[in-house]
C-alpha cells in the first residue's frame, strides 16, 4: 500500500518548519553503513535534509547533526557502529547542541531498544526503516523538545512515493523497485528489519527513470532484496523491458536476484537488449546442497548450475558475481570443499564472502557448530586466495581488448587517472581529461590486477 499523499505533503510542510526554525548554514554528516538499499535510503535522507536547509560535511567537528544509517546483517556492522557512536560522546559533551541520530536496520531490531535507552542515552534520534518518510517530523520534535526521540514503527507493508532525493552521483542512479523480503533464509535478519515484500507501482518507477534520463543519467541500478519477485503491476521481466525502452538510459543493472526466482525470460531479455548490462549478481551462499537446505535457500546446486550454464550460453561475456557464507552452523570440511569446487566451475568475476555471523531472532541462531572459528577463518582465507587467482586470470584475458567505459571521474587511488566501469562492472583506469566524465569512451586494456583494469583511451 502507498503511504497517503497527504502524509507526504504534511512531512514536506514540517521540512519548511525545520528550515525556518534552524539558523542558516547548519551542516549534517551522514554515515552510511551496509548495502545499496541503505545508500539509496541515505540519498532520501539527504534530499529531505536539503529541503530542511541543511548542507553537508564529512567533518564531525563542523556538523550540527550526525546521522548513522545502519546495517544489521552481520555483527561486525553493529560493532563498527557502536564504536563510532561511542567515539562521539566526548564531542557531544563539548558541543551539547550537536544532534546524534541512528536510523536504518539496526534500531528496527527489538533487542536494540533497551541498548539505546540504557547505554546510549546521548543519542538524540533513533528511528527504524519503516519510519524513514517521517524523518522530518522526528527531527523537528528533537529540535523543538530538546529531548531524545525514538520512533520504531512496527507498521510495515507500505511504500512511500514523493520523498525528495539528493543523489550522490550524477551519472548512475539507484532506483528501488521494491522493499523487504519474504524469503527468510535461516541466517538472515533482513525480513525482520525491512519487513515483507512490497513493490512500487511500475508507473512510479518508470516516471522516476524517465526523469533521471532527462536529467542526464546514463545508468540505473534497479534495487530490491529479490528483484525477481517484483509485482508492482507487471512482473520483473516486463518491468525490465519497459525500463529498457526508456531513451538515453544506456546501462541497466539490477540486484539482487534469487536463484530460485530468476526466470529464463529475464535471461533472454538480458541477452536481447543492448542496454541491459551483461552482468549478474547471483548469490549462491554455499556449494553444498546440505547447507543450502539448512539455509532455507530453496534451490540446489544442480538448479543453480542450470542457470549459470544458460547465462553463459546465451550471454558468453556475462560477468558473474556471488555472495558466499563461510562457516554456517553445521558446515563440515566436506561441505566447504564443495563451495571451492563450485568457485572453480563457475569462475565468478568477483565474490563477496562473509564468515557466518549469528543473528538474534533468526532460525539459525541456535543451530550448533561443528567447525572451530580458527578453521572457519582458514577456510575463508583459502577461498579468497582461490578467488583472487580466478579474478586475476579472468582480468588477464581482457588485456588487449577494447572496453566501453562510462567515465565517473578521477580515480580515488590515483589522482592522475580517470576511472569508470565497463559493462561487466569492472573498474577501469585510464589517462583522460575531466570533460569525459559522464561519457562513454573506448579504452584498450594494457595492464590488470585482481580488482582493476588499466588502459589507454582510443
Ligand atoms: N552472516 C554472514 N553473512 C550473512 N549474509 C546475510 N546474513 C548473514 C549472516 N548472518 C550475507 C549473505 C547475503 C549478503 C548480503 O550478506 O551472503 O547474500
Ligand atoms: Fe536475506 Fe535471503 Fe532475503 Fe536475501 S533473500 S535478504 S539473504 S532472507
Amino acid at each position: 500500500m502507498k503511504i497517503d499523499e497527504k502524509e507526504i505533503i504534511r512531512q514536506k510542510e514540517i521540512m519548511d518548519k525545520v528550515k525556518t526554525k534552524n539558523p542558516a548554514g547548519l551542516l549534517c554528516k551522514i554515515v552510511t553503513l551496509g548495502c545499496q538499499q541503505n545508500e539509496s535510503d541515505s540519498e532520501k535522507l539527504a534530499g529531505m535534509l536539503t529541503k530542511m536547509g541543511y548542507g553537508f560535511t564529512e567533518d564531525s567537528e563542523n556538523a550540527s547533526l550526525i546521522l548513522f544509517n545502519t546495517c544489521a546483517v552481520r555483527e561486525n556492522a553493529e560493532k563498527k557502529l557502536f564504536g563510532k557512536i561511542g567515539a562521539l560522546k566526548l564531542l557531544k559533551e563539548k558541543n551539547p547542541d550537536l544532534l546524534i541520530g541512528v536510523c536504518g536496520c539496526l534500531p528496527q531490531q527489538k533487542v536494540m531498544e533497551e541498548k539505546f535507552k540504557k547505554s546510549y542515552k546521548f543519542v538524540d534520534i533513533v528511528f527504524g526503516t519503516h519510519s524513514l518518510y517521517r524523518f522530518p517530523e522526528i527531527l523537528y520534535k528533537a529540535i523543538s523538545d530538546h529531548k531524545a526521540v525514538r520512533d520504531i514503527a512496527d507498521i510495515e507493508g507500505e511504500v512511500s512515493e514523493g520523498i525528495p532525493t539528493l543523489r550522490s552521483n550524477g551519472i548512475k542512479a539507484y532506483v528501488s523497485i521494491m522493499y523487504g523480503c519474504n524469503n527468510f533464509c535461516s541466517y538472515c535478519v533482513v525480513p525482520y528489519v525491512r519487513g515483507r515484500e512490497r513493490s512500487r507501482d511500475y508507473r512510479d518507477i518508470l516516471q522516476e527513470i524517465n526523469e533521471l534520463s532527462k536529467s542526464g543519467y546514463k545508468e540505473v541500478m534497479l534495487l530490491g532484496q529479490n528483484v525477481n519477485s517484483y509485482s508492482g503491476g507487471l512482473d520483473f521481466a516486463n518491468l525490465l523491458k519497459k525500463v529498457s525502452d526508456i531513451e538515453d538510459i544506456e546501462r541497466i543493472r539490477f540486484m539482487t536476484s534469487h536463484p530460485k526466482d530468476l526466470s529464463d525470460e529475464v535471461i533472454d531479455i538480458m541477452a536481447e537488449r543492448e542496454n541491459i548490462c551483461n552482468q549478474l549478481h547471483l548469490p549462491v551462499q554455499s556449494g553444498s546442497d546440505r547447507m543450502l537446505e539448512k539455509m532455507n535457500r530453496r534451490y540446489d546446486i544442480e538448479h543453480y548450475m542450470g542457470i549459470v550454464n544458460k547465462l553463459k550460453s546465451k550471454i558468453p561475456d556475462v560477468a558473474l558475481s556471488t555472495d558466499i557464507i563461510v562457516g554456517f552452523p553445521g558446515e563440515t570440511m566436506e561441505d566447504f570443499e564443495k563451495t571451492m569446487e563450485l568457485l572453480k566451475k563457475v569462475r565468478y568475476d568477483t565474490i563477496y564472502s562473509f564468515i557466518y555471523s549469528r543473528r538474534y531472532g533468526t532460525p539459525a541462531y541456535d543451530m550448533p557448530d561443528v567447525m572451530s572459528e580458527e578453521d572457519k577463518h582458514k577456510n575463508f582465507e583459502r577461498m579468497l586466495e582461490l578467488q583472487n587467482s580466478i579474478s586475476l586470470e579472468k582480468n588477464k584475458a581482457l588485456v588487449g581488448t577494447v572496453q566501453t567505459v562510462l567515465v565517473e571521474g578521477l580515480s580515488k587511488t590515483n589522482k592522475l587517472m580517470q576511472s569508470g566501469r565497463n559493462e561487466g562492472g569492472k573498474l577501469v583506469h585510464f589517462k583522460g581529461t575531466n570533460d569525459l566524465v559522464g561519457k562513454f569512451v573506448s579504452v584498450k586494456i594494457t595492464e590488470v590486477n585482481t580488482w582493476t583494469l588499466t588502459g589507454e583511451l582510443i
